[in-house]
């Protein structure tokens, strides 16, 4: 039987790889290696997924260099030959061996007014948006984000620019700027148009490239910077 050498991330922050001998099978995805390891040869190995269909994207982890969701990745498809080098997500602190610290991610997206404010009260209808009007269909693809963190841990400015709110957060606030029922894109507008901003993009496309769902967070970036442009020449960025 074919063997896989896996070199995983142990520890925190400043752990070391450590080497695994896992068998090689049919259709084995890197989240059935990692789960092989912490099954059969290290139980302490700490790593996150739940619904392993691409549906929640707690299983995001780092696989020979490179961001991905490890239960849609085929070993077939990213082994160097029979290595694979599995570490937790870049740009986020680590907690122990695979898994990551999301905290700092998520508030980006509170900084980003990534929730949504209406004006409706339960009692009032609900406010519906057709499926086929362009309003709803401005907000389709944005809307489609798990938050995985895949496509933040692929972006350099949040390697050099820690405080950046990075693309998952500025793609939230563009969902939102496009919702008609919103009532906080004033404020929203103002607080994705500073230095940590939307601004701070070199659109490198590295997240769109990487975002397992194929959402384009670069052209929801793209589109706020116009729309702060415009805020700004009409003062309303206080
Ligand atoms: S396009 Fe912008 S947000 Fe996306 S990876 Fe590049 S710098 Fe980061
Ligand atoms: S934009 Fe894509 S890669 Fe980024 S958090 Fe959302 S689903 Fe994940
Ligand atoms: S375990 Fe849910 S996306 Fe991989």
């Amino acid at each position: 039987m074919s063997v896989l050498e896996v070199s995983v991330w142990r520890g925190g922050e400043s752990g070391c790889f450590q080497c695994y001998e896992v068998p090689r099978l049919e259709s084995q995805t890197v989240l059935d290696v990692v789960s092989h390891i912490q099954r059969r040869i290290d139980p302490t190995l700490a790593y996150r997924y739940a619904c392993r269909v691409g549906m929640c994207g707690s299983c995001a982890m780092t696989v020979n260099g490179r961001a991905r969701w490890t239960c849609r990745t085929h070993v077939a498809k990213v082994a160097n030959g029979n290595r694979l080098d599995i570490a937790p997500l870049a740009n986020l602190p680590v907690v122990r061996d695979l898994v990551t610290d999301m905290t700092e991610f998520f508030d980006k997206w509170q900084r980003a007014r990534g929730c949504f404010r209406g004006d409706k009260t339960r009692r009032d209808e609900f406010a519906r948006v057709p499926p086929e009007s362009p309003q709803r269909k401005a907000v389709d693809e944005g809307i489609e984000c798990i938050g995985c963190g895949v496509c933040y841990s692929a972006c350099d400015v949040v390697s050099w620019n820690p405080d950046y709110l990075g693309p998952a957060a500025l793609n939230r606030a563009w969902t939102l700027v496009n919702d008609v029922r919103d009532t906080d894109n004033r404020a929203r507008l103002a607080a994705v148009a500073g230095d940590a901003g939307c601004h701070a993009c070199h659109t490198h496309m590295n997240c769109t490239e990487r975002c397992p769902k194929q959402l384009t967070p670069t052209g929801a970036i793209s589109g706020l910077k116009k729309r702060v442009l415009v805020a700004a020449l009409r003062g309303e960025l206080d």
